[in-house]
This record gives structure tokens, C-alpha cells and sequence, in this order.
């Protein structure tokens, strides 16, 4: 027996190593998921989810939109969970409900939610602001001891702020409440959206490639000293 693979066996290897490196970040982000124990049970967030055609796993609620697509957090409930401050939600901006009721928090720094474009509902202890402030949403209520925040208002459009200006080949879109973001019209790309074509998929994905052939070909060479040294 020699340990000689043969090419495809190494390009798979490697291939394999690189899916496990990028696969390691979106296990971090479901870590939020079992920040505390207890079930999500007929709450807010569990009927948002069964009406969604989510799945409940742990304290959140996930869904794909298509099968290519990998799940997305959808909601997140972590009421009752002994939450002193909440200063980090990284890998959860694609979240539409979010429960933080029944926690000792004081305040919530608006930047937490700066990304979250899709939130929409939130429910805090009564004596924490919604984040961005009142004008951010539409709709801000107290209910059953609970702050609602409903509607994550579009900054882009604000009677009586300044719109927004963003530059030339551009459009401003909501980018969590009181956070608006301009991002490039369609086929335009770069700083402030100035090149125009294709996105050059080459020189982001070119590195990549590189690597990949580069460690298969040194793979391939000790692999061949090993063999012949047997
Ligand atoms: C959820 O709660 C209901 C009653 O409120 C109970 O009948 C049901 O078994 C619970 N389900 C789970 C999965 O705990
Ligand atoms: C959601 O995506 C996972 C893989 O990420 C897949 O296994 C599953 O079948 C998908 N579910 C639906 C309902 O598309
Ligand atoms: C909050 O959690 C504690 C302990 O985990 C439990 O005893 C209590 O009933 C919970 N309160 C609510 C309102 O669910
Ligand atoms: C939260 O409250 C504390 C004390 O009241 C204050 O020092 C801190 O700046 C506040 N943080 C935010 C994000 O508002
Ligand atoms: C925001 O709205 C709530 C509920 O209507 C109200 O109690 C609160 O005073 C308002 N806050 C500010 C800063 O206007
Ligand atoms: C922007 O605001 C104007 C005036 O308030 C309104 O007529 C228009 O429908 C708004 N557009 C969007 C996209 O919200």
C-alpha cells in the first residue's frame, strides 16, 4: 500500500477543509439560541413562527426562504433569561421579532440593531426605550407591563428629517431602526458606487481558487516524496 492520493482525492480534501473553516463562523451564530434554557411555548415568538412556517430550535425561531438558501433566525425570545445588558447580536440581522421581556436590563445601545433591516417587533421591559427612539416606529405601546415596539419606520423617507443623501447611482434602504444605508443601483458597485459593470467575481473569488490549487499541489508533492522514500 502506498499513500499516494491521486488529485481529485486531494482537491476534495482541501475543498472539505475550506466548507469546515466558513461552516465554523455559522455555528457562533446560533450560540444565541441556547443563551438560556426553557422552551419557546405558545409566546409571542412561537406563534410568530408557527404562522411563518418556522422551526423552533432552542430560544429561536429559524427558517429558510428557499431550499438553497441556508436558515435564517428569524425570531428571537429570550424573555425571562436573566439578561443584564444585551451589547451583542452578531449573526442575528436577519431577526423580524425579538422578545426581551421579563429581563433586568436597563438600556439597549441603539448600534446593537444597526443591520437589522428586517426587524419589525420587538417587546422590552416597560422602562427600556425602543430602540432609535419613538420616530423609528410606528406604532410604541405599553401592554400588559411590556414595551411593544410595531413597524421599523423607513428613514429613508422621513417628513421632517433631511433625506437622505446618497451619492449618485444609489439608493437609500432601511438598515435597522433609525438606521438607513445607501446601497448601489443595479450594476453600479465600489466606493460610493462610481464603477459601473459586473461585479469582478475574480478578484473576490480569484484568492480562493489560488489557495485551493496551491495546497493541493503541495499536498500532492509531499504525498509523492512520501511514496517514493517507502
Ligand atoms: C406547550 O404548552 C401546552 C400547554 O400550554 C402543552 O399542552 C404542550 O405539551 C407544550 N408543548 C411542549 C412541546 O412543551
Ligand atoms: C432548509 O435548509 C436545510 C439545509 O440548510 C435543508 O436541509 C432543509 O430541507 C430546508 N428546509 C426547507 C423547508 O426548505
Ligand atoms: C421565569 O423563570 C423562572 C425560573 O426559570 C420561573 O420560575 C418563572 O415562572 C418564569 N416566569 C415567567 C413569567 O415565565
Ligand atoms: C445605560 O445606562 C448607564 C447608566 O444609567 C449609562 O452609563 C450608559 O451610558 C447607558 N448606556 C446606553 C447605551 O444608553
Ligand atoms: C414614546 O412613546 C411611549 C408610548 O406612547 C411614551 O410613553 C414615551 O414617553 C415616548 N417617549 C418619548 C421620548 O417620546
Ligand atoms: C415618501 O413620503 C411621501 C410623503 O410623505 C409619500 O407620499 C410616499 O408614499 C413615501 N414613499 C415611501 C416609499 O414610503
Amino acid at each position: 500500500m502506498n499513500a499516494v492520493y491521486s488529485w481529485t482525492e486531494i482537491i476534495a480534501i482541501v475543498l472539505l477543509f475550506n466548507v469546515c473553516f466558513s461552516t465554523s463562523y455559522r455555528r457562533t451564530e446560533t450560540q444565541v439560541c441556547a443563551l438560556c434554557g426553557g422552551s419557546v411555548n405558545n409566546t409571542a415568538v412561537d406563534l410568530f413562527c408557527s404562522s411563518s412556517a418556522g422551526r423552533i430550535k432552542g430560544r429561536c425561531c429559524l427558517k429558510n426562504n428557499s431550499i438553497s438558501d441556508p436558515e435564517r433566525i428569524i425570531g428571537l425570545d429570550l424573555s425571562n433569561c436573566s439578561l443584564t445588558h444585551v451589547d451583542n447580536l452578531q449573526g442575528v440581522s436577519t431577526v423580524v421579532m425579538i422578545d426581551f421581556s421579563l429581563n433586568p436590563i436597563v438600556n439597549i445601545s441603539d448600534t446593537v440593531f444597526e443591520g437589522f433591516g428586517d426587524l419589525n417587533f420587538m417587546i422590552l421591559p416597560p422602562h427600556v426605550a425602543c430602540p432609535g427612539g419613538n420616530t423609528s416606529w410606528e406604532k410604541v405601546e405599553l401592554k400588559d407591563g411590556k414595551r411593544l415596539c410595531e413597524g421599523q419606520k423607513n428613514m429613508c423617507n422621513q417628513t421632517g428629517h433631511l433625506s437622505v443623501n446618497c451619492p449618485e447611482n444609489s439608493l437609500c434602504a432601511p438598515y435597522g431602526p433609525g438606521f438607513s444605508e445607501c446601497s448601489c443601483a443595479e450594476s453600479f458597485y465600489g466606493y460610493k458606487c462610481l464603477r459601473q459593470g459586473d461585479f469582478p467575481a475574480l478578484v473576490v473569488f480569484g484568492p480562493l481558487a489560488a489557495s485551493t490549487v496551491v495546497m493541493s499541489l503541495l499536498l500532492w508533492v509531499t504525498q509523492r516524496r512520501k511514496a517514493k522514500n517507502q
